[in-house]
């Protein structure tokens, strides 16, 4: 279904996530017929470029990061017209009256999308009001990292709310666009099989798995100040955790769900100094190898000799409310790691009693296994009986459902949902300004007490599952990690 005609202005439009995601999930919605006359992209940096510069930057980008067969001539030609250039400073303002100029008096959903980094965030939205742009629809869109503590993250919210009012502000979580999270709603709340088992009669432990192979990539800068914990947990893995927790919101409405992903991260229980070091472990990576290779150390690669930033982190969890009471959430991810795969593993109780002799086998508890990445899809593991006449033995098989096998269309990328949720305006997807603060409110004192206790970064070869602390979190508990 089309969208409204929009004008979008991408500052950091020559940045990284301009090139590897915003273009290609635009020219994918082209792709698919979403656009309506006259949709205009506006591509703005510090960088001087003429528009025909900045077309052929896109159509770059676009060759690269979309795949062959997935290039359609006049499509992208009609993609590559919508696109102009402004040159924009936001430390001084130069150019914004050339973009009020190129908007002129266009009657589009306007939105401005700040790929740049949240330093940027206060100026380029006093530039906007300065200059006029700031119409009562227009809205804005802001990468993460908001903040990389409650107190930052509350000054940027307050500088961004003078110019814009809540229902304005689109803030990205790319993980809320992904496929399966969507589906993980409709898992939950258009079944009614799951949910009088979701809670903590029936479940024993969730664990949440990101797991990444790339390193640093080019990154360094950010990501040695910011390090796993703000750069994953804070944001992505709170926000699986909270769909996987909340209750039923009274309906799909934006404020329904996220009161109740508030109410979740208001839950939380707080890691103090004295928990850390039972509750979390941080790591780092050493050299080791990838399925590319050997690859260097963390520290290595940063090349300054020395850092204690935390690249895996692993932390138990606990929700304390009426549903959730006495069942940890087992939260880890990392950097280097051994597969790239994203999971959250339910793991349900025990049965109660075996009627079955010791020769059946063990029976082992039902699992219900969602996976983000790669292979989406659900898989329900089930004790069944082993097929043939051998008597009775027990197999734990799993009942499998891969979206890449049961559909035929194409899969689309987190950006491409997003963006068109913003142009339609529906905030359900994006978080809240007290859902990042209170998400912020947890981490800190994890962060403070690692700080305090000089809680050491422990190091772990490159192409394993982390640091050895991970696996003892778990089993002090009497649990494993789920092996994907
Ligand atoms: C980003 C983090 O938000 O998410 C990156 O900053 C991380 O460090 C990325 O690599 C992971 O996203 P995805 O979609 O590849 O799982």
């Amino acid at each position: 279904i089309p969208v409204e005609a929009f004008d979008l202005v991408v500052f950091g439009g020559t940045g990284d996530l301009a090139e590897r995601k915003l273009l290609p999930a635009l020219y994918q919605r082209q792709r698919a017929g979403q656009f309506s006359e006259p949709t205009r992209i506006i591509g703005a940096s510090r960088t001087t470029m003429t528009d025909d510069e900045y077309r052929a930057f896109a159509s770059k980008a676009i060759s690269e990061h979309v795949k062959a067969e997935e290039i359609d001539p006049a499509q992208l030609e009609s993609f590559i017209a919508r696109l102009s250039y402004v040159a924009v400073d936001a430390k001084t303002g130069d150019g914004f009256p050339k973009l009020k100029k190129a908007i002129g008096n266009s009657k589009n959903v306007l939105v401005f999308y700040l790929a740049v980094a949240p330093a940027l965030f206060g100026d380029i939205s006093n530039y906007l009001k300065a200059n006029d742009l700031v119409t009562p629809t227009a809205r804005i869109v802001l990468e993460k990292p908001i903040g990389r503590d409650l107190a930052s993250a509350r000054e940027l919210n307050d500088q961004i709310g003078k110019v814009f009012s809540e229902q304005q502000i689109f803030r990205i979580d790319h993980y809320l666009g992904k496929e399966t999270v969507q589906n993980l709603m409709a898992l939950r709340f258009a079944n009614a099989l799951y949910e009088p088992l979701w809670n903590s009669a029936h479940i024993d432990h969730v664990q949440i798995t990101v797991a990444e192979t790339v390193g640093l990539e080019d990154r360094i800068t950010y990501y040695d100040k910011a390090g796993a914990l703000r750069d994953m947990v804070q944001n992505h893995m709170l926000q699986l955790l909270c769909l996987v927790a909340m209750e039923a919101p009274a309906s799909m409405e934006a404020d329904a769900v996220r009161d109740e992903k508030l109410k979740v991260l208001r839950s939380l229980k707080r890691i103090n100094g004295q928990e850390a070091p039972k509750s979390t472990v941080r790591g780092q990576y050493r050299a080791g190898a990838s399925a590319t290779g050997p690859v260097k150390g963390y520290v290595e690669e940063l090349g300054n000799g020395q850092s204690e930033t935390e690249t895996f982190v692993a932390i138990k969890a606990e929700i304390e409310n009426w549903r959730w009471a006495g069942v940890p959430f087992y939260l880890r991810t990392g950097k280097r790691l051994a597969s790239r795969v994203s999971e959250i593993v339910i793991e349900f109780k025990p049965i109660p009693h075996s009627i079955f002799e010791e020769s059946a086998g063990n029976v082992i508890a039902n699992q219900l296994v969602i996976r983000l990445q790669p292979d989406d899809g659900v898989k329900q593991w089930i004790m069944i009986k082993d097929p043939g006449p051998g008597g009775m033995r027990l197999r734990n098989v799993a009942l499998d459902m891969s979206f890449a096998e049961s559909f035929q269309e194409r899969n689309p990328d987190a950006y491409e949902r997003l963006l068109m949720d913003v142009i339609r305006g529906n905030q359900t997807l994006f978080m809240r300004r007290d859902e990042v603060e209170a998400a912020w409110k947890w981490i800190d004192p994890i962060q403070g007490a690692w700080a305090d206790s000089h809680q050491e970064t422990q190091g772990y070869t490159s192409g394993t599952w982390g640091p050895s602390a991970s696996i003892a979190l778990i089993e002090r508990d009497g649990r494993t990690w789920h092996e994907s």
